[in-house]
């Protein structure tokens, strides 16, 4: 028997089960992959479901951390991945993305000295009061083997002088979509058309005044709004009393998976969020996408209007809602391919 190197790899949030279902499977083919599951999300509709229908493996390392305040949480992250790197003993670690556990997993493993690999490096949106700001530079800055998913990353990399083992191979998620698109036979039955809103940013979320308005604005939308809910976003409503059905033009949903996400955005009508996520996977979707932030990392999807960002003046999203967008360009974040060359790139790295 062939025994292969290991590759450990931490995810923890949503979005990172979805980064890592195509890597992984484009990774087993050159490692034995240690997954470690911090545990950061764990409500079964916000993990467990995207381990089922992505067909992930099951992780060997279950944290369960939980929600924490953020010191509190990187902080027990990191001891944990400490103890397991070092039982492990890995070639390199592999991060996705910008979450505490992202941070957690690149802190543990360069204090072992061990390499850290950073998938969706060099994204910023130079606001520094935001956590996953924080988060990826520094892991950016840890890293000894960076992938980017676009040439604005790559720039932005170049700018902060990280140069070496800095790759462009496109963005997973673009390869977790075309899986999804292959295995996905249901289509969501909405004949009615509709809008789709997500939401779980602080700085939209936290301070129930600015909740409340975003949400009466959206109660005056010409259609339909569906809206999956965040735990963290609900939690909140229900701390401050606010009941969902004062928003009769609202449909509050559970958080759905991962596939049943894909097809609300195919047939909306436009898509409302401040997911980083759904902003990409809109663009490659053709859909036109109304980002509430004052900046987006992904700044390729604003041209030609399918991307607008609203922050004050929420009472612009009507007249964006009905604007015909531009020009759109076709594989704007890669081919689908990119978690095949990140694999042969570590490969041929650390083989
Ligand atoms: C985290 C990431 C964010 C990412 C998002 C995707 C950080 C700093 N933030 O934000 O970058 O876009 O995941 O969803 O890492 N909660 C539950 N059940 C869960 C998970 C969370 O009830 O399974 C609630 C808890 O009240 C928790 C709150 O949501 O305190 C926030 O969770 P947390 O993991 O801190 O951040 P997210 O807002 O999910």
């Amino acid at each position: 028997m062939i025994i292969k190197n290991k590759i450990a790899v931490v995810i923890g949030a949503r979005p990172q089960f979805i980064k890592h279902a195509p890597v992984e499977l484009a990774l087993r083919k050159y490692f034995e992959v240690i997954s470690i599951h911090t545990g950061q999300h764990y409500d079964a509709k916000m993990s467990d479901i995207f381990f089922n229908q992505l067909n992930i493996a099951t992780p060997q390392y279950m944290l369960n951390i939980g929600s924490h305040m953020h010191g509190r949480q990187t902080a027990i992250m990191l001891e944990k991945i400490e103890e397991i790197l070092q039982s492990e003993m890995p070639v390199a670690l592999l991060v996705y993305g910008d979450t505490n556990s992202t941070l957690a997993g690149a802190l543990a493993a360069s204090k072992l000295n061990l390499p850290v690999i950073h998938v969706e490096a060099g994204l910023r949106s130079f606001n520094k009061t935001m956590p996953e700001e924080i988060n990826r530079i520094l892991t950016d800055h840890v890293a000894e083997l960076l992938f980017a998913p676009s040439v604005v990353a790559i720039d932005n990399l170049s700018n902060e002088n990280i140069m070496k083992n800095v790759y462009n191979v496109g963005d997973v998620m673009c390869d977790s979509l075309q899986l999804a698109l292959k295995y996905n036979r249901k289509q969501v039955n909405k004949i009615e058309p509709y809008f789709l809103c997500t939401l779980h940013r602080p700085y939209n979320t936290d301070d129930i005044t600015r909740l409340i308005r975003i949400l009466d604005e959206l109660n005056r939308a010409i259609e339909k709004v569906i809206f999956p809910v965040h735990p963290r976003t609900m939690h909140i409503l229900e701390k401050n009393g606010v009941k969902t059905s004062r928003f009769i033009n609202i449909e509050f949903i559970e958080p759905v998976s991962y596939f049943d996400l894909i097809d609300l955005q195919q047939n909306a009508q436009c898509i409302i969020t401040d997911s980083g996520g759904i902003q990409k996977e809109a663009y490659m979707l053709k859909k036109k996408c109304i980002t509430l932030r004052t900046e987006t990392e992904w700044v390729e999807t604003l041209k030609d209007g399918w991307n607008t960002l609203v922050f004050d003046e929420l009472e612009e999203i009507h007249a964006i809602i009905d604007a015909e967008p531009g020009e759109y360009i076709e594989k704007l974040y890669g081919d689908g391919q990119a978690a095949e060359k990140i694999a042969q790139i570590v490969d041929e790295l650390f083989n």
